[in-house]
This record gives structure tokens, sequence and C-alpha cells, in this order.
């Protein structure tokens, strides 16, 4: 049983993909611990679920509906948490996709899909974001990548190159702010149980994981808390991986 604290008390936080898996289990998390926590997602009647999970266990939360590949929606998101919640503090960049396919049969519009919902996503919404994150005096912004933004896999390029671009574009913007008072940090998760995963077959990511088993949402909304709370405050432009193991070898 994780003890909670409450290291989110007075703090506003946008989650992207909050509707579902690791960012949902983050939505989660940060509510758990007294923050104000927004829910940006496509899937509005998941994402309104999560709000009203929240509000039974008595936090506070808002649903948006945000299409993180579209620069007005980003605009009305950010203006709706600050006019709603009063400021934003936190940004989860967690919405994503990805592709599977060998990179010979990929094709374009497949790549640009994924690149727009996985990485122009992360620079969209760190731009629309940026005005309220240094005026909070202590902003904190944690981009999911993967580990898959660390190593290949032989297929899927849209997806590596995506979250690869997500690693870098954490480390230049962590430097442009370092005197802002704007930490930004990556998260790279492993094989993770969440829908993503479609019907991707379990056992085979098992047994490519030195742990052998799956990461579960709820252990990654952990490292990403930690990430963005004040408990990482030395930290930024740095990537914190949690993967079993697999890219340890
Ligand atoms: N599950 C894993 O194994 C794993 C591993 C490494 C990285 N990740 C990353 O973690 C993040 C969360 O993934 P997950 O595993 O929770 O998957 P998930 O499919 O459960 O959740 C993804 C969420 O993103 C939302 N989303 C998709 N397109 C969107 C858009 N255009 N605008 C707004 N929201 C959109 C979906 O509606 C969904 O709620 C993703 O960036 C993913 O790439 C996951």
């Amino acid at each position: 049983m994780i003890e909670m604290t409450n290291r989110f008390h007075g703090r506003v936080a946008l989650v992207t993909g909050g509707a579902s898996g690791i960012g949902k289990a983050t939505a989660l998390r940060i509510a758990s611990e007294g923050g104000a926590v927004a829910i940006g997602d496509v899937q509005e009647p998941a994402g309104i679920e999560v709000v009203s999970e929240i509000e039974r266990s008595g936090g506070k939360a808002v649903f948006v509906r945000l299409d993180v590949t579209s620069e007005q929606d980003w605009a009305n998101a950010v203006e709706v948490v600050v006019s709603t919640l009063g400021k934003l503090d936190i940004l989860i960049n967690n919405a994503g996709i990805g592709d599977t396919e060998p990179l010979e049969i990929t094709s374009l519009d497949t790549w640009n899909k994924v690149v727009a919902v996985t990485q122009t996503s992360v620079f969209l919404g760190m731009k629309a974001a940026a005005a309220p994150l240094k005026a909070s005096g202590n902003g904190s912004v944690v981009n999911i990548s993967s580990m898959y933004g660390i190593v290949g896999s032989g297929v899927s390029p849209a997806y590596h190159a995506a979250k690869g671009a997500v690693r870098l574009l954490t480390k230049t913007t962590a430097l442009g702010w370092a005197k802002e008072g704007v930490r930004v940090n990556s998260v790279h998760p492993g094989f993770i149980d969440t829908p993503i995963l479609g019907d991707t077959d379990r056992e085979m990511l098992i047994a490519g994981t030195p742990m052998g088993r799956l990461g579960r949402a709820d252990e990654m909304a952990a490292l990403i808390a930690f990430v963005a709370s004040d408990d990482a405050s030395f930290a930024t432009g740095s990537e914190f991986v949690a993967d079993g193991g697999v890219t340890a070898g």
C-alpha cells in the first residue's frame, strides 16, 4: 500500500490522453495527492468518467476536449484550464499513438498521423502552455516518450522517430526554460499493459522483458508524479526510464 502524500496541494495539472491508460492513472495519482487536474482528450465520455471518479474521491477535476494535433484546441484548452482552475503549473504531454509495420510498407498517412499525435503535439502543448507555466514560478512539464525513443525495434518507424524527437525536444526546451522556473523532463516507459497494446501478443512482450512481466499504468503514474513534483526539483532535461530492464542490456 502506497502512503499518499499531499505533494500536489495547490497545484494545477493538465494531463493529455488522460481518459485512458497511463494518462488516466497519472490524473488519478496527482488528484489523490491534492492536485487539481484537467483531463485533455478526444475520448469525451471516458474523460468525463475520470473526472467523476476524481470528484467522487473528493478531488477537483475538469474535462476539456483536446485534440493534441490542433493548435486551436490547445489555445482553448489552456484558456479553459486557467479560467476554471486559476492557473497551470504542470503539463503532462502523454497522448500518443503508434504504428506497427516495417518502414517499407508504412504509408505516408500513417507516418504523418503518428508524428502529429505523438511528436508535434508535444511542441504545440509546450508552446500553448509556456506563458502560464512561466507565470507559475514553479512549472513542470513531463513529456511521455518511450523506451522506443531511446532504442530501435526494427519496425514502427514513425513511433520511434516521434518518441526520439520528444526526448530531444524535451532537452532543448529544458535548457531554454532553465532560468525561467520551468523544469522539462521525459519519461520512457517499457511495455505497459494499457489499451495502446491492442491485440499485441502479451506473452511475447513479457518474454522480452528481463523482469518477466508487463508494467502497470499505476507504476508509470508514480514515476511521472515524482518527476512532476518538487521531489524532482533539481531535475531538468533528464530522461527517466522504467522498462523492467529492457534497455539495460
Ligand atoms: N503502454 C505502453 O506500453 C507504452 C510504452 C511506452 C510509451 N507509452 C506512451 O504512453 C502514452 C500513453 O499511452 P497508453 O499506454 O496509456 O495508451 P492509451 O491508448 O491507453 O492512452 C492514450 C490516450 O491518448 C488519447 N489520444 C489519442 N490521440 C489523441 C489526440 N489526437 N488528442 C488527444 N488525445 C489523444 C487516447 O484517447 C487515449 O486516452 C503514449 O504517449 C504512449 O506512446 C506507452
